[in-house]
């Protein structure tokens, strides 16, 4: 008995070293056979049970069952792992590949790195300020009353300790000038929040570049010059400047300055509502009272300001009408700036 049942082992042993070299189904399918087929091994064996005594015949029952049934598994095992291994000949090797899309800077990044590129080649450096900014940097220091509309909470995002969502870039240029000495000629672009009903031209989050030059004598004239060359550079060669006075508490002049309009070069057209003129942003010199919160004296120093909407000259370049198109990241409206298009 005892050298049926060692048969029986050894039978189980070589059938799942041939199981595990095996390298296709095919040959999987033969090793079954072999040793679990009618004339196999494992039946061969077992058909010499009945010259067993009564006793011993349960002790090899067990062996034969626990050897097939081992085998059995280890066969399933071992299709599931050549079925996810193997090569399925269907493929067809000469196809091309698929080919994986580039992606593009979005049209609000290419804005922004394009006015950054224009105004460092005027001498500008770029500036960096927090988003969520406290009421010093966003309002007070910019000289902004504490009744003025813009802090209320129908305009401002708050946060529970007071600090608040910046509602302009305006606060960086009193983060620079707090850690610099003049002069200082910076640019920073950044992120803006106000709590605006979202509509064709309004955005509860959207960007603006700020500038700021302070040094001795600095002109209003010089503004008029940098946001000439920035049109420039920007919108091309034809497109003029003009100013209109205006109000705001961190400027002293301010003003609001217009671009010629760039569809039909100031004649009057539906995209300047006939006017011949584009609405940029504001503008202005520096308040001497914000050059005192700053600790700068206004005697020595004089500077200039503007701001600048980055999705206004995003529409203005791109002929786009609608700023929600710029924020519903719909790839069909993204590809349209892709430069590999
Ligand atoms: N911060 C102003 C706004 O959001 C824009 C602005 C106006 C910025 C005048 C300036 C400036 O630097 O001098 O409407």
């Amino acid at each position: 008995m005892s050298s049926l049942k060692e048969k029986l082992e050894s039978a189980l042993h070589s059938g799942l070293k041939e199981i595990k070299a095996a390298k296709d189904i095919g040959l999987i399918e033969e090793i079954r056979i072999k040793f679990l087929g009618k004339k196999g091994v494992v039946s061969q064996h077992l058909k010499k049970v009945g010259q067993l005594s009564p006793e011993e015949r349960p002790e090899i029952g067990k062996t034969a069952n626990l050897c097939k049934t081992s085998i059995i598994s280890a066969i399933e095992e071992k299709k599931k792992i050549l079925k996810s291994t193997t090569s399925d000949k269907s493929i067809d090797i000469s196809l091309p590949g698929r080919r994986r899309g580039i992606g593009s800077k979005h049209p609000i990044s290419q804005v922004i790195d394009d006015a950054v590129g224009i105004f460092r080649r005027m001498g500008f450096i770029v500036a960096d300020g927090p988003d969520i900014e406290d009421e010093f940097h966003n309002f007070d220091a910019l000289n902004t009353p504490p009744d003025h509309p813009s802090r209320d909470v129908q305009d401002t995002f708050y946060l529970d300790d007071g600090r608040l969502l910046r509602t302009q870039t305006s606060p960086v240029q009193i983060r620079v000038m707090e850690e610099r000495k003049p002069p200082v000629r910076i640019v920073a672009p950044g992120r803006c929040y106000r709590r605006d009903t979202p509509d064709a031209t309004h955005s509860m989050n959207f960007h603006q570049i700020e500038g700021l030059y302070v040094d001795k004598h600095v002109s209003l004239a010089e503004l008029k010059g940098t946001l000439l060359t920035f049109a420039h550079e920007m919108f091309g060669k034809d497109v003029n400047v003009r100013f209109r006075p205006h109000f705001f508490p961190f400027t002293e002049p301010s003003l609001e300055y217009d671009f010629s309009c760039v569809n039909c070069n100031g004649k009057g057209c539906s995209v300047c509502k006939q006017s011949g003129w584009l609405e940029i942003s504001g503008a202005g010199m520096v308040d001497p009272e914000v050059f005192k919160r700053v600790g700068y004296d206004p005697e020595e120093y004089s500077g200039y300001a503007f701001g600048m909407g980055i999705e206004r000259l995003a529409m203005i370049r791109y002929k786009i009408n609608d700023i929600r198109l710029l924020y519903e990241n719909d790839i069909r409206f993204l590809q349209q700036f892709s430069h590999s298009n």
